[in-house]
């Protein structure tokens, strides 16, 4: 019997890149790559396996649910792996109407066409087919400084638009499983870093900004804390629960690793100054600018991960530490995709987002 592929949505972005390509290098299946490519998605990311037969990379809407249909029917995934979303918290406040056509309506059709598809399969396959949901530590809300991290029966209680619409969507994973038995899994993890990750996130924005002399915006005081995953433990996560994840649970997945933004971007900078020093500024942590917070700004996420690491022997393998440095040398040696990507809308973007307060 020939080998059947995974379907991944959502896969040249920054986590669902990352997710192929150690996929492709550690796993016998191949991928069916299904991406939009909104101003998110780069193909670029994926150019380490474009000659690859066992990659096939389709750009598509998951809410296109005749070309998800087709795409079903033809490759007759194992299983569907759903990274694709609006992800980034700022856009949801400015611009909300995307996450929830994406995330909300675009899970929901995206569920709509696997079940069909799961439904009229032969029962072995039926009962070994997953559906993965990524989701996000944000559907949890806000933790205060002294209160236990977020467990998998914490109650949702999300306080942006992007979280809300991450809690609709894993919502809707969980009554397909309840109501009409889908073999679904959602995941929520804690922020990822790593490459790939396009530069208006926080780590690699400061990384862009430092080597070129420009200010590091901080929100408020910088003292919002979060839980920070280098985004390869992450992907083997993904991994281990598509294999022996229980169907029908959730699973915190995180670093262990909380961190005020103010530790993150002073980490930032400590590494740059150490391995390219700039003769004009001696400590580019001299550079944070404190800008007008956001509004709603979460104070603090932490996630309690004992589920995955005892039931599935899951830990990360990167320190913060170590992450951070592999993370900065890939910026460096990967100027050309970053200049790829901070194109003039980019550009706008930030200056529209990160208004000094000065
Ligand atoms: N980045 C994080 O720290 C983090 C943490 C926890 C969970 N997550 C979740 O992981 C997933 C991936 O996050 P990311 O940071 O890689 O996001 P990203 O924004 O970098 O990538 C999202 C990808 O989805 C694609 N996409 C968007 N709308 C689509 C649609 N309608 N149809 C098909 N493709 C579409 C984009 O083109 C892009 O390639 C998201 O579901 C996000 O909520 C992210």
């Amino acid at each position: 019997m020939s080998i059947r592929p995974i379907l991944v949505t959502g896969g040249a972005g920054f986590i669902g890149s990352n997710f192929v390509l150690q996929w492709i290098a550690a796993e016998p299946e191949p991928v069916v790559n299904l991406d939009k490519l909104t101003y998110a998605g780069n193909t670029s990311n994926l150019s380490a396996v474009s000659g690859d037969p066992r990659h096939v990379f389709v750009r598509a809407d998951i809410g296109d649910t005749e070309t998800v249909g087709r795409l079903l029917h033809q490759h007759k995934p194992r299983a569907v792996v759903n990274f694709a979303a609006e992800s980034h918290v700022d856009r949801s406040i400015h611009g909300p109407a995307e996450f929830i056509r994406t995330n909300v309506v675009g899970t929901f059709d995206l569920l709509e066409a696997t079940r069909i598809y799961w439904s009229a399969l032969p029962e072995d396959e039926r009962r070994d087919f997953r559906f993965v949901h990524v989701s996000s530590d944000e559907v949890y809300g806000s933790l205060g400084p002294g209160d236990p991290a977020f467990t998998e029966s914490s109650a949702y209680a999300p306080n942006s638009p992007y979280a809300a619409s991450k809690a609709a969507s894993d919502h809707l994973v969980r009554a397909y499983h309840h109501t009409y038995g889908l073999p679904a899994i959602t995941t929520n993890c804690s922020n990822n870093y790593g490459p790939f990750q396009f530069p208006e996130k926080l780590i690699p924005l400061v990384i862009h900004n430092a080597c070129a002399g420009k200010p590091l915006p901080v929100y408020g005081d910088g003292t919002n804390v979060r839980d920070w995953l280098y985004v390869g433990d992450h992907c083997a996560a993904v991994r281990l629960i598509l294999r022996k994840g229980r169907v029908g649970e959730t699973y915190n997945i995180g670093g262990r690793s909380e961190k005020t933004n103010l530790e993150v971007v002073r980490a930032v900078c400590a590494i740059l100054d150490e391995i390219r020093p700039d003769p004009l500024i001696a400590q580019r942590s001299s550079l944070i600018t404190f800008v007008t917070d956001r509004p709603g700004h979460d104070r603090r996420y932490a996630m309690d991960t004992r589920k995955i690491e005892s039931e599935l022997a899951w830990k990360p393998r990167e320190r913060f530490g170590t992450g951070l440095r592999k993370t900065v040398e890939w910026y460096l040696d990967n100027a050309k995709w970053v200049d790829g990507v901070t194109s003039g809308d980019y550009r706008k973007w930030v200056a529209t987002n990160y208004a000094s307060r000065i």
